[in-house]
């Protein structure tokens, strides 16, 4: 967890920081708001001080809980400095050198990296004086987020609107990544969401996974470096930009496109709730409803962890590394360390999709993951959070067989 300094000026994208605020939180970092006087005219301090739980800096004179002079003693601490939206005056001060606000001398006093979302009318963007500052600023290695194109506050059409919340909060978690994840090129396949098994052409049987944990972990392992192929079953939720996407909707699709994209992969993770069962017999049209009651045949469908683990690369080279889940109701992690064996997987992140909110569609988990050497408990957190630590105990697998001596 890292503790990132948010900077909020004065530009009408000020109420969008919120949300880049709770979406590093999201991600199991701490956030600091630091606003200048424009910026308090479009977001309330209180609003960030509810939101981090933290003192809003909005001035260097406030008289300082402690004898540091604030912005040094921030600047030594914070892995990043996040600016957005950052105002056309802003970019100015920093390429310039002016100190004459806290946000501005916190710009000089660190030495974190620096990411700046730039946010103004799409005249004032393009101007030279602008373009100029913005050249300094890259020039000296500070990171940006390209502004958007469309409607801009102003009701002009052009390019000038703060960059959205999520694409800001993706490129600060880029700038935050591990340096030299293990991860990085390797092929990671990823499944999320549930199968649905139809009966006729208009019913079905599902469950209830909304997809957010495998989406997390496709997210957390692209900015890690990996090339990611998500195969994602029906999901409300929109599955985060990978490298390849793939959409099935039953069991036996999912299974089809597993073991087609298994062949390269260096880890799968199969965090997907696939059905167990499928309708023996599938209906062309509607199975036209009586007053007695319905009777459905199921029949069990392929179990793909199963087939991953009897791939042959699995006896030759423990590769592809697997990880499966269990989504259990009471003695998860008994069954989850019985699976992983019974499997012959690497992993089992084992959940007891039964307990408050862990599970099924909602945004936290609480898991354990579970591999031969030991067994690691994530308390409640978001999915993001657990996606972190799940990948932590791939890469150590990952290094270890790497390091591994070659069979002769
Ligand atoms: O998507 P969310 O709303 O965020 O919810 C997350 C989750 C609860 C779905 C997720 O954390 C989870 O537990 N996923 C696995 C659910 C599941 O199918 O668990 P299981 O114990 O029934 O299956 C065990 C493992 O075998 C899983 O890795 C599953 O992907 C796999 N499986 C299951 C059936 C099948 N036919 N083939 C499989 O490969």
């Amino acid at each position: 967890m890292a503790l990132i300094a948010l900077g909020v000026t004065g530009g009408i994208g000020a109420y969008k920081a919120v949300e880049v605020c709770r979406g590093l939180q999201k991600a199991g970092h701490d956030v600091v708001a630091v606003m200048t006087r424009s910026a308090a005219r479009f977001v309330g301090p209180v609003t960030f001080e509810a939101i981090t739980r933290r003192p809003v800096i909005t001035s260097q004179w406030r008289p300082g809980a402690n004898a540091d002079i604030e912005h040094i003693a921030i600047a030594d601490e914070i892995a990043l400095l996040l600016v957005a939206p950052c105002t056309a005056n802003t970019l100015g001060k920093f390429a310039s050198g002016i100190a004459d606000d806290f946000l501005s001398s916190l710009y000089l006093a660190t030495r974190a990296p620096v990411l700046l979302a730039p946010a103004m009318n799409s005249n004032m963007l393009a101007h030279d004086a602008v373009q100029q500052n913005l050249r300094v600023l890259t020039g000296r290695g500070v990171r940006m987020v390209e502004p958007g194109e469309g409607y801009l506050a102003c009701g002009w059409i052009g390019k000038g609107r703060l960059a959205e919340p999520a694409e800001v909060v993706s490129a600060a978690l880029d700038m935050l990544a591990p340096p030299a994840s293990i991860l990085r090129g390797r092929r990671v396949l990823v499944t999320a969401g549930p199968t649905y098994e139809d009966i006729d052409a208009v019913r079905y049987v599902g469950n209830r996974s909304s997809g957010r944990m495998g989406f997390a972990l496709a997210d957390e392992a692209r900015r890690r470096g990996a090339t990611v192929t998500l195969i994602a079953g029906p999901t409300s939720i929109e599955p985060p930009v990978v490298a390849e996407t793939v959409r099935v909707r039953s069991a036996r699709e999912m299974h089809s496109a597993v073991m087609a994209a298994a062949q390269s992969a260096d880890v799968v993770i199969m965090a997907a709730a696939v059905a167990d069962y499928t309708a023996a017999t599938r209906a062309e049209d509607k199975i036209p409803k009586s007053e007695g009651p319905m009777t459905l045949v199921l029949e069990r469908t392929p179990d793909i962890l199963a087939d991953l683990a009897r791939l042959p690369s699995r006896a030759a080279s423990a590769t592809p590394v697997l990880v499966g889940f269990a989504a259990e109701t009471g003695n998860a992690v008994a069954k989850a360390r019985a699976k992983r064996t019974r499997k012959n997987v690497d992993l089992i992140v084992a959940n007891d999709v039964s307990a408050p909110g862990a599970g099924f569609d909602v945004p936290t988990n609480e898991v354990t993951i579970v591999s031969e050497a030991r067994e690691q408990h994530v308390a409640l957190a978001s999915k993001e959070r657990v996606a972190q630590a799940i990948l932590d105990q791939i890469e150590i697998i990952l290094t270890r067989t790497r390091t591994a001596v070659p069979a002769s």
